[in-house]
């Protein structure tokens, strides 16, 4: 499978990163690889880094128990639905989203996180750590309840998010090369019925027409794309834009950069003009809720808007997916007064 290919031309084999302007061998082969996969060139300034894989844990020199514990995070990490019920409440698992592990560039990478955090964070007005920012992705994107801070499952998982940044200087100076989900140019028109259709030519041969994907007893094959079994209305990638870096990136799977930039951003918009369960900052009315989210976040995604097929108001309900609660208790402010 080519994907499967991908991945093992991309892990690392070697326990240390470039972040020098100076590129080795190695980087040079490692870039080669995503341009020939339709990725851009670094940036001159541009921080490289190639994070560890697994079979580098097993090489390096690391307390037993440390291996252990980071070898637990990244099996929540990839199969995140054993949390299913206590944390998890929808198909998800943390690498639906983030391929090649938490790896891959483009995929959002998740190892920036251990190095850029503790930082100010937009989204909930106030200075976030790792630990938080994880709970924010299981909050929003698993539909969930985040594990308890400084638990066993959290300090795996961040233990995990640590180690793939293995020898990055924190709070670097550079902007970091393949962060996040970067959008293609977003192109003058969007339409409903090209993403339909090309979401049904591309997509749904693996997501179902519903967007439904596919489960098999209790592991996911397919993520749901959206619906009660999806990320619910808060989750970053319902902003169209997020939506849109991701498929040009990463959809079909295997096939990263295939569709056109046109054909990216209409299925980011149809997708984001499906149903999913209610965003934990409802007010319980979705207007009000707009007026308070819209101008740090639901200004980029179709929440409060009305969809043009059939005027159904987008988020304007109160189901909840598989959970029994809105808003985790864990999510709170905080003022450090
Ligand atoms: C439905 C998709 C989705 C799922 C599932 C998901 N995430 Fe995310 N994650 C995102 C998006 C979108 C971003 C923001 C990327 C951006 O800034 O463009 C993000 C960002 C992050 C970041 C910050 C990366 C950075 O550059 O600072 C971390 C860390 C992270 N996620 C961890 C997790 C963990 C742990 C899980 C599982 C509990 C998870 N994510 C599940 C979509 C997802
Ligand atoms: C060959 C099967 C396949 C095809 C075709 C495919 N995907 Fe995926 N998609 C996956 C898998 C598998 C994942 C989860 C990644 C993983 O587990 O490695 C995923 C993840 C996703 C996600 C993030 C999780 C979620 O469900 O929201 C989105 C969004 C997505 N795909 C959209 C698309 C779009 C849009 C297309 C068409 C352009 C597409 N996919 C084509 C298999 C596929």
């Amino acid at each position: 499978m080519i994907r499967k290919f991908t991945y093992a031309a991309l892990s690392g084999t070697l326990l240390f990163s470039v972040n020098a302007t100076a590129v080795d061998d190695r980087t040079q082969q490692y870039i080669d690889t995503l341009v020939e996969l339709g990725y851009s060139a670094p940036e001159e300034n541009e921080l490289v880094h190639i994070p560890p894989s697994m079979e580098d844990l097993e090489e390096a020199e690391l307390h037993p128990e440390l291996k252990r514990v980071i070898r637990r995070g990244y099996d929540l990490f990839t199969n995140t639905q054993q949390l299913r019920g206590e944390n998890v409440f929808n198909n998800m698992n943390c690498s639906s989203c983030h391929l090649g592990e938490g790896r891959m560039p483009f995929s959002a990478p998740i190892w920036p996180a251990a190095v850029t955090l503790p930082n100010f964070r937009g989204k909930n007005a106030h200075v976030n750590n790792l630990e938080e920012r994880i709970s924010g992705c299981f909050t929003y994107s698993m539909n969930g309840m985040p594990p308890e801070y400084g638990s066993d499952n959290m300090l795996a998982l961040t233990a995990y998010h640590q180690w793939l940044a293995t020898g990055v200087p924190v709070y670097p100076k550079q902007p970091i090369y393949g962060r996040g989900f970067p959008p293609p140019e977003r192109p003058e028109e969007l339409s409903y019925t090209r993403g339909e259709a090309a979401f049904q030519e591309n997509c749904s041969v693996c997501h179902a027409d519903d967007g439904a994907g596919l489960r098999v007893g209790d592991q996911t094959v397919f993520p749901a794309t959206w619906g009660d079994m999806s990320n619910n209305w808060g989750a970053g990638i319902v902003r169209v834009f997020t939506a849109a870096g991701f498929i040009k990136n990463n959809m079909p799977l295997g096939q990263p950069n295939s569709l056109s930039d046109q054909e990216a951003w209409d299925i980011a918009y149809y997708m984001s003009s499906q149903e999913r369960p209610q965003d934990p900052r409802y007010t319980g009315d979705v207007k009000e809720t707009l007026e308070q989210t819209g101008p740090t976040f639901h200004k980029h995604s179709r929440y409060g808007q009305i969809r043009e097929t059939d005027g159904h108001v987008l988020g304007d309900h109160s189901n909840l997916g598989d959970k029994t609660f809105l808003k985790p208790d864990t999510v709170r402010p905080r003022t450090f007064e």
